[in-house]
């Protein structure tokens, strides 16, 4: 009897990512299986799609694992009795274009812009999504009643296919959405989402201050995004927002840049924020090792966390940071060297 032991992975079994330049099994961060490198909006042939998950999970056994580029993934898991592979996706990225009207100093995007900052309301320069769409629904390979969209960018505020694919995705019969946004434009569609409790809805704001906003994101829009904040909490089912805080250093990586913000937080009314620090110190799959955060950082979480407890708010630290703060800056035995 075969000793081989057998993987599964959720992600490539219900995820489908529709980024700029390559459509795949599992959203960033990930090294899964790519179906389509630079698509430009032709009829996708589904049946290769197909081919690739399944030759992939063929090669989740511990003979094989080591050919495929996600052998290291925490989201491998051993496979049980009850794990089919399954032709229907369960959850779908749309992150097709790259433009965006706000200028984080921190964000890779910025590379693709150039660095140029533009409000213009447009298509993707690389393909539509509505008709992608389509060509899913019309081959029933969207689990409608189950299905999450995921809608990431850019930015939703100057793509113009945003309402119409919320609106297809409604009319199918989704019901649950995960919205990321600068919010720097009132989305009414938004609004009315997270009021019938169908969108979660994440904003990075990193601060509490309008020049410090300004400092972090080159655009002096602030007030705009704290007005929306404060319409979007005023309604229905505020526990689906959620706003983060980005540890930027020499510019946020101080108590009272973090107090600022949980201050206005707890007056806004938002029920979660979340701690996040430059992804160069989490995430980066490209360079051979990834550099360590700094070691004050761990009193910056224990300060925002600490906040977090006395303002009734909820603390949300994505896993991969979690661990990164419990192995390496909460160890005990950390010197201040
Ligand atoms: C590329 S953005 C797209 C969505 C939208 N424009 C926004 O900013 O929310 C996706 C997410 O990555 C986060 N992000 C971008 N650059 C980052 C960095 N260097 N470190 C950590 N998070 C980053 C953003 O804050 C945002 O939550
Ligand atoms: S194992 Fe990881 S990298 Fe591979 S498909 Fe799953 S989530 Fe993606
Ligand atoms: S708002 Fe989002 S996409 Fe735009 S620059 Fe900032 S992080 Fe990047």
């Amino acid at each position: 009897m075969s000793e081989n032991k057998y993987y599964f992975c959720d992600e490539l079994n219900n995820v489908l990512t529709c980024f700029h330049n390559k459509i795949m099994s599992c959203c960033s961060g990930q090294d899964g299986p790519i179906y389509m490198r630079n698509y430009k909006g032709q009829k996708i042939d589904w049946n290769y799609f197909w081919t690739i998950k399944e030759n992939a999970f063929r090669l989740m056994t511990d003979e094989n694992i080591h050919q495929l580029p996600c052998k290291d993934c925490f989201f491998l898991r051993e496979k049980k009795l009850s794990d089919v592979i399954s032709p229907k996706y369960k959850v779908l990225h749309i992150s097709n274009w790259t433009h965006c009207n706000c200028g984080c100093i921190y964000c890779a995007r910025m590379k693709d812009s150039k660095g140029k900052i533009d409000t213009r309301v447009r298509r993707s320069d690389y393909y539509d999504m509505l008709p992608f769409l389509k060509q899913l629904y019309k081959q029933e390979l969207l689990d409608r009643e189950n299905l999450y969209v995921n809608i990431q960018g850019g930015d939703i505020s100057v793509l113009k296919e945003f309402e119409p694919i919320v609106k297809e995705c409604l009319k199918q019969g989704v019901r649950d959405f995960f919205i990321l946004s600068n919010n720097i434009k009132y989305q009414p569609l938004i609004k009315t989402l997270i009021s019938m409790d169908m969108a979660t809805f994440v904003t990075s704001l990193d601060c509490g201050t309008r020049d410090l906003y300004y400092k972090l994101k080159r655009v002096d829009k602030f007030n705009d995004s704290v007005a929306n904040l404060r319409k979007y909490a005023s309604g229905e089912h505020p526990e689906r927002i959620t706003v983060k805080y980005i540890v930027i250093e020499h510019f946020n990586d101080n108590f009272e840049t973090i107090t600022n913000f949980i201050n206005l937080m707890s007056d806004i009314g938002i029920k979660n924020v979340e701690f996040m620090i430059d992804n160069k110190y989490v995430n980066q799959t490209d360079l051979p090792e990834t550099p360590k955060p700094p070691l004050h950082y761990k009193d910056l979480y224990l300060h925002f966390k600490n906040l977090c407890n006395q303002k009734n708010i909820n603390l949300i630290v994505w896993s991969k940071l979690q661990n990164l703060i419990d192995t390496y800056l909460l160890k005990d035995n950390l010197s201040d060297t």
